[in-house]
């Protein structure tokens, strides 16, 4: 490891020198996260196009991280830079609607199969207020999570199963508002009896879910298991929101067309814009009605639900022109066969030094992580990690011009990855296993 960190020390000189020069940047990045970073600095951004990104210094990464799938077009795909730099020019925050969000709006309800959207500037937004449109609709307080998901800095989701079975406040939640198992409840993935355990209370509004989580690691649904939460949230009067903000790796209508969901509500950001900030809510028809029709709540003005920029015309061509020009579904196709390839060869390396490791793939998105078979939810998988040997195989992989996701072991595919960046990665990976073994 201290090669590895003098090695980066000495092919980042120039993000060594930014980051000494950000006296006035709080944790002297833009956003404390990006100080999460294998070496002792983050690398600085020159320019990113593709699958590949330059830093500052010259040095050139094929990137597997795609901006944790806020970049899964591709960097800067041309159709998005063409309708965002001709969109720029025409006005940016007028607080106007453009005819380019009623055709994402109908290429979104295409692709996931729920009729009416609305757009927020990020998936954290989308789901609060989607939160805040099915209390007002229920009339019933708590939101129901998975243990150990992850929906963004969405204060309702911030709790897992303790020790004792119980909810508890996530470690490290910062400043909650109240404690959390006042808002919420938690059931583990692939856990129907706890799910339906805890909404026999009759107090939980939604569930809010990824189809499979991505933020623990990938951990997919057993069979039968998201039948249940469909029958079981039904069964209950609880509605189902789906979050496909990562999950829509799975193919063009992400895990609900993947695996034939019916979510009531459906959130999704990040990969939509490709890159520009947008998040979006889809609606069922039902609720679509039944909020129209509630004259007391303020859905115009101060109600809580609602961003000034929101919607703007340069989140909805970049929005329109990601959807209809490059996550089309003969990206997908590709995307999905380079992920495969990818999950192939990781499983060989890996049996090759007989470790105990394990890969689960969702569609684009592939994760290995420090355990086998693949844990079953999310208290398992965290149990599983291992933040030295995380750090070690991240830097070891970026001093050789691989990127991976910050946050885990996660690769994730775009239309321009290529079965040559696949077999490098794999080589070099192969080479860390080599000496670590
Ligand atoms: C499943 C899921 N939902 C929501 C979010 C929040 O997205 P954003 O940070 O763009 O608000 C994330 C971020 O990683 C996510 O993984």
């Amino acid at each position: 490891m201290a090669r590895e960190r003098a090695t980066f020390a000495d092919r980042h000189p120039g993000s060594r020198a930014a980051y000494q020069r950000s006296d006035h940047l709080f944790g002297r990045v833009p956003m404390t996260w990006m100080n999460k970073t294998a070496g002792d600095f983050p690398v600085y951004l020159a320019t990113a196009r593709g699958n590949r990104i330059v830093d500052v210094d010259g040095n050139e990464f094929v990137d597997f991280a795609l901006g944790d799938t806020g970049a899964m077009a591709g960097h800067s795909p041309a159709p998005v830079v063409a309708a965002v730099t001709e969109r720029v020019q025409r006005g940016l925050a007028t607080m106007m609607p453009t005819e380019d969000a009623a055709v994402a709006g109908a290429e979104l309800a295409r692709r996931f199969g729920l009729p009416a959207w609305s757009f927020a500037l990020t998936a954290t937004d989308a789901n609060r207020w989607a939160i805040r449109l099915l209390r007002a609709v229920t009339g019933r307080p708590k939101i129901l999570v998975n243990s150990y998901c992850y929906h963004g800095s969405v204060d309702e989701s911030l709790i897992v199963v303790g020790p004792d079975g119980r909810g508890a406040s996530r470690e490290g939640n910062v400043g909650a508002p109240v404690d959390v198992t006042l808002t919420s409840r938690v059931a583990e993935f692939n856990d129907l009896e706890g799910l339906e355990r805890e909404l026999a209370h009759g107090d939980v509004a939604a569930v809010l879910m990824e189809p499979a989580l991505t933020n623990i690691g990938i951990v997919l649904p057993d069979d039968g298991y998201l039948a249940g939460v469909r029958e079981l949230t039904r069964r209950h009067g609880t509605y189902l929101i789906n979050d496909e903000t990562h999950t829509f790796s799975a193919g063009p209508g992400g895990a609900t067309a993947f695996w034939g969901l019916e979510p009531d509500v459906l959130t999704i950001g990040k990969a939509i814009g490709g890159g520009v900030p947008v998040g979006a809510y889809g609606l069922s028809a039902e609720l679509a009605d039944a909020l129209s029709g509630r004259g007391d709540l303020d859905l115009v003005d101060m109600g809580g639900v609602g961003g000034t920029l929101a919607g703007n015309p340069v989140s909805m061509a970049a929005t329109r022109a990601t959807l209809q020009e490059v996550l089309t579904d003969a990206a997908f196709a590709t995307m999905i066969e380079t992920a495969s390839a990818f999950a192939d060869g990781l499983i060989r390396i890996i049996e090759g030094y007989g470790l105990p490791w394990s890969v689960s793939r969702l569609g684009a998105r592939v994760e290995y992580r420090f355990a086998s078979p693949a844990p079953r939810n999310g208290t398992e998988s965290a149990a599983t990690a291992n933040a030295e040997l995380e750090d070690f195989l991240h830097l070891y992989l970026a001093n050789r011009g691989v990127l991976l996701t910050p946050f885990h072991n996660m690769a994730l595919m775009c239309p321009e990855t290529s079965l040559a960046d696949v077999a490098r990665h794999h080589e070099i990976f192969d080479a860390a296993l080599k000496e670590l073994t």
